[in-house]
């Protein structure tokens, strides 16, 4: 019996470290809810409308348009463009199916390129390095809430004449150089799904400073609907209800902020006595949102204990850090089978694709064994002795990892 949890000592923490319940309500919502019953507007209406303009202004947007989740706003984005079969669209690796599906569906060809290291988001020298004359748009993802390289990005994506979408489904209030992410790009998508800072269920908006973009997703989004050309498109609403709940959630945002921010910069000092994970931000990135972040461990600090093993030991003291994304999203099945449906008309126009061949070395090395990540937004919402008992687990394990390797 050693001291470490794993190895049948004492854990640093006696029962598990309690995720707090997520998405948090109270009465408010329930109002909400009732409010938006009695009115006998359930569709879309003027709790949307009253959404969209504070969520814009909040994101220092010129428009704000609400869907149903943050996976159709980006298809909706990508067809704002007229992106479809046969251009590519660059993602990065490292993020939820979702940012490769949407370009999926409107039968375009998603395009890896490799990430930074410090953050795990889209490198501007391998999205410019993977473009094509078939290029049409990329989609940078601002990862656990910390903003991409929007300078490099826009630099790179200007002078190749390709739009940009932020996947910003972590990214509410964040901010790069002073500006909130979703309008630095051409179009912006969040995410107001179960796990997401602010929740409605399933949700999500779009965000443009282009009045003509804001028109066109608006009438994708709602079949077509006072465009003033035929479109071919589908319904993707977001009913009242949603729009009051968030309306709800969003004035609670800033404050749980606040508090997730001091939670992670406690966390981020104390990691200063540790050798062996790092941490390093951008200066250009002015706000974080405390969704999480991403460090890099480093195995041969812990005397070449692997990570995964590293966050098993953790989890046994009663603390839990995550990996997350383990597998860049070309490895998948359904791009390594083509697993594409019916629909995807690329191959039969004759154009080559293959993933087998793919490889993005600094996502991979990520995936594989350095990247972990602080918790998920909602542990950060607990207190100081939260924080500081992660902090002493690490340091335990650290210090008696000659007990498992
Ligand atoms: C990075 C990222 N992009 C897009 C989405 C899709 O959002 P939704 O679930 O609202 O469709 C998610 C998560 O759900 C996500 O994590």
């Amino acid at each position: 019996m050693g001291k470490l949890a794993i190895t049948g000592g004492t854990p640093v923490r006696a029962t598990p470290q309690e995720q707090l319940v997520w998405p948090q309500h109270d009465q408010a919502e329930c109002d909400a809810l009732a409010r938006v019953a009695d009115s006998g507007q359930w569709q879309q209406g003027p709790e949307v409308a009253e959404f969209e303009e504070m969520f814009a202004a909040y994101q220092h947007a010129q428009h704000a348009i609400c869907a149903s989740n943050g996976t159709v706003t980006m298809e909706i984005a990508l067809r704002a463009f007229g992106v479809g079969a046969g251009d590519e669209v660059i993602i990065p690796p490292l993020t939820f199916c979702a940012t490769g599906l949407c370009v999926l569906m409107v039968g375009a060809v998603p395009v890896f390129a490799d990430v930074e290291r410090h953050n795990s988001n889209l490198c501007p020298k391998a999205f410019e390095a993977a473009i094509t004359d078939r290029t049409r748009a990329v989609i940078p993802v601002h990862i656990g809430g910390t903003p991409a390289d929007m300078d490099g990005i826009m630099e790179v994506a200007r002078k190749h004449d390709i739009k940009v979408i932020e996947d910003a489904a972590h990214a509410h209030g964040c901010e790069w150089k002073g500006t909130r992410v979703g309008a630095i790009g051409d179009i912006g998508s969040f995410s107001f799904q179960s796990e997401k800072m602010m929740v409605s269920g399933d949700g999500g908006i779009m965000t443009t400073n282009d009045d003509d973009y804001a028109a066109l997703c608006k009438s994708l989004r709602t079949f077509g609907y006072k465009s003033p050309k035929p479109l071919m498109t589908s319904n993707w609403r977001m009913g009242e209800f949603q729009a009051a709940v968030l309306k709800v959630q969003f004035s609670r945002l800033d404050d749980q902020i606040a508090h997730k921010m001091d939670n992670l910069d406690r966390f981020l000092d104390r990691l200063k006595e540790i050798d062996g994970i790092t941490y390093e931000m951008d200066e250009r990135v002015t706000r974080l949102n405390g969704y999480t972040v991403s460090l890099i461990y480093e195995a041969e600090k812990f005397k070449g204990l692997h990570r995964d093993k590293f966050l098993e030991a953790l989890k046994a003291e009663g603390y839990t850090m995550t990996a997350s994304y383990t597998n860049p999203l070309y490895k998948g099945r359904l791009y390594q089978e083509k697993a594409f449906g019916a629909s995807w008309v690329v191959e039969k126009l004759g154009q080559k694709v293959d993933y087998s061949n793919v490889c993005c070395p600094v996502a991979e090395k990520l995936a594989a064994e350095e990247r972990i990540t602080v918790g998920h937004h909602y542990n950060l919402m607990g207190d100081k002795k939260d924080i500081d008992g992660l902090v002493d687990a690490i340091i335990k394990v650290q210090q008696n990892v000659e007990e498992i390797v």
